[in-house]
């Protein structure tokens, strides 16, 4: 046999050449913890489909977010869950209602060491469960809920959120937001889009999460992109981009690696993915019948997102990698 002189083997045969060598490394200020707080409970609930995941109290959430801390997680994503839900949503934009109560105490307790990034969408809140206003055929109507979505920038930039990242896929939600956020003086609070959201099947346990049933056993499609595109989600971040968005997201992440991989190439913007909930509880799942090992495909599973591109990914396996790679 004629080898090149050149073998490939020769930089993997030691963790610490293989360390040296690396193209892409993971690290805990990469990454972004989502976390439920619902109103009205005394003790955390676990959350069935998501094994490890709770619904928080106020309480229970400054402790989550105090240890995440600790473990250097200094990023976290907060979805709130009202006792009570109605037509419009109103709790979503309520000074006292749960989320901007609980971004409040997190402020308090951790001031500008922690990112503080508010979800900001209706769908937690309305009795419908779709992510806006809807019209007298049952449409969401895209100007009514912009509306909306700039009432609660302001609530939850007023109660101290660093970020807002829309979420619903309503079209010109960035610059509604942008330009409220702007005249009331929050020009400091940054906007984290969802501009290449889809209509995927995989949010399943979030819904149970959040206690999202939409109405007549509806669907997201005419929101949400669909699943067979790519070009068109370039189009979604540019929109994003040129209305003001500071940082722009792709979700879910691993069906999407090729749309991360382009908007890597195509945008200088700060880029994030979505590692959603049905993604980890797939993963929970195989590795609680011992299929597989937990923590590895974790660990490999997000690398591969960071990899084709995201520099940070929200992941329900936050607290599990940091601790993973405390130990490193
Ligand atoms: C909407 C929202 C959803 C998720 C984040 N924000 C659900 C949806 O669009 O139906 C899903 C996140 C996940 O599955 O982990 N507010």
């Amino acid at each position: 046999m004629n080898f090149p002189r050149r073998r490939l083997r020769r930089l993997r045969r030691t963790a610490a050449l293989r360390n040296l060598v690396a193209e892409s490394r993971l690290h805990p200020s990469d990454l972004i913890a989502p976390l439920f707080v619902r109103e009205g409970m005394d003790e955390p609930r676990p959350i069935s489909s998501m094994p490890g995941q709770f619904q928080h109290t106020r309480q229970s959430l400054r402790q989550e977010v105090a240890e995440l801390h600790q473990l250097g997680i200094a990023n976290v994503i907060l979805f709130g869950i009202p006792e009570h839900k109605d037509v419009s949503g109103s709790q979503a934009w309520n000074p006292k209602g749960i989320l901007q109560t609980a971004l409040a105490d997190l402020k308090t307790d951790l001031g500008d060491e922690i990112v503080l990034i508010a979800d900001l969408c209706m769908d937690e809140y309305t009795d419908h469960g779709h992510c806006g206003v809807l019209d007298t055929h049952g449409n969401v109507d895209n100007d009514e809920t912009l509306k909306n979505y700039a009432r609660i920038a302001e609530a939850q930039a007023a109660a101290g959120a660093d970020v807002v990242a829309p979420s619903g896929m309503m079209d010109g939600q960035v610059d509604a937001i942008r330009s409220t956020l702007d005249t009331s003086g929050f020009y400091q609070t940054a906007i984290l889009a969802y501009s290449a959201k889809y209509a995927t099947s995989l949010y399943g346990p979030f819904r149970d999460a959040v206690e999202v049933a939409i109405a007549g056993g509806g669907n997201r499609r005419a929101y949400q992109q669909d699943t067979s595109n790519a070009r068109e989600a370039m189009e979604e971040i540019r929109f994003d981009l040129d209305e003001g968005a500071d940082m722009v997201m792709v979700k879910p992440a691993l069906p999407y690696l090729d749309v991360i991989s382009k908007a890597r190439r195509t945008f200088d913007a700060p880029l994030a993915a979505y590692h959603v909930s049905g993604e980890y509880s797939m993963v929970c799942a195989a590795a609680e019948r011992g299929w597989l090992d937990l923590d590895s495909v974790a660990y490999e599973h997000i690398s591969a997102v960071r990899r084709a591109g995201a520099d940070m990914i929200i992941t329900y396996f936050a607290r599990r990698l940091a601790t993973i790679m405390s130990s490193q």
